[in-house]
């Protein structure tokens, strides 16, 4: 069994995007600039964004954060939106999931400029995505395939099950595993919440991407030998004995799945590193378009 150790691969691809940046300073370039806009107090979906801002700025990157209160209307984020649209130093953006309830997520990524949006949640992006086509891959899916890449975790003609159909992970994962190349070519089945007899086909799985948010759901007796898993899942779980009052674990029951797995992520310092690494990378991407747009 071999761990995919999303900590040490993140930090590679932070060391070659900031070997990237000097290289931009050292020609008098102007370096990737990325905001973020978080809408609300979700002590969660703070600690992320604030692990963001903090990567752009150990690579040199700019980074603006945007904090606006969890009273905010979809008009006045919309605006905000605008804003960020067309201000011409910022390269790239994301508006952190989850919003709050008197606002429509999908109006709002809809306003997210295509060129901006460096979470691949466009529709335009996606639907690129979906054809194959040069763009924003989301984050997360992106973090997976780059993970499987640097392994070398064979994908072809593989049957790969993704369970969770979200829009920010499971759907794009299940798109991203059967598309031709590598790490792609798979078989995929998408499994979800109403999905039957799940073991049935999670014991028929070489690669299971779990992306369900249930802590230990996906047990040994649910996979077979020499199955890779990629565990997704980050759910804080209440603990007083620990001094930030919680834990973070996975969909996987990771002590025993991991004697049956070939290779298999931790949680945490899995897939969760990476996801900020591949939101790094696509704001180079962004850097680099909108310099040549020019
Ligand atoms: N919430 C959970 N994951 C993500 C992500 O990848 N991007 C944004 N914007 N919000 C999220």
């Amino acid at each position: 069994m071999e761990i995919l150790d999303g900590k040490k691969v993140s930090n590679d691809i932070k060391n070659e995007i900031a070997a990237e940046v000097s290289k931009m300073k050292e020609n008098g370039e102007k370096v990737p600039h990325l905001a973020a806009i978080i809408v609300g107090n979700d002590g969660a979906s703070l600690t992320y964004v604030g692990s963001k801002v903090r990567a752009c700025e150990r690579i040199g990157f700019e980074s603006t954060l945007v904090k606006m209160p969890s009273t905010t209307s979809e008009q006045e984020l919309l605006k905000k939106i605008h804003e960020l649209n067309t201000n011409d130093d910022i390269d790239g953006f994301i508006v952190q999931l989850p919003l709050p309830e008197q606002i429509d997520t999908q109006e709002v990524l809809m306003a997210v400029h295509p060129d901006k949006d460096v979470d691949g949640f466009h529709p335009t992006n996606f639907g690129k995505m979906a054809l194959d086509m040069s763009t924003f891959i989301p984050a997360t899916p992106f973090g997976i395939l780059e993970l499987l890449e640097r392994y070398g975790v064979e994908t072809q003609g593989k049957h790969t099950v993704v369970i969770g159909r979200s829009h920010i992970v499971g759907r794009p994962m299940s798109i991203l595993m059967g598309r031709k190349g590598f790490p792609g070519n798979s078989t995929v089945t998408l499994t979800h919440s109403r999905t039957k007899n799940i073991s049935q086909i999670t014991t028929q799985a070489d690669i299971i991407i779990s992306a369900l948010g249930v802590p230990g759901f996906l047990k040994a007796e649910m996979v077979k030998d020499d199955v890779v898993v990629i565990d997704v899942g980050i759910t804080r779980v209440a603990d007083e004995s620990r001094e930030r009052g919680y834990y973070i674990t996975g969909d996987v029951d990771f002590k025993n799945v991991s004697k049956k797995a070939s290779y298999i992520t931790p949680v945490p310092g899995g897939v969760g590193p990476m996801t900020i690494a591949m939101l790094l990378k696509n704001t180079l991407l962004a850097r680099e378009r909108h310099r040549t747009r020019k």
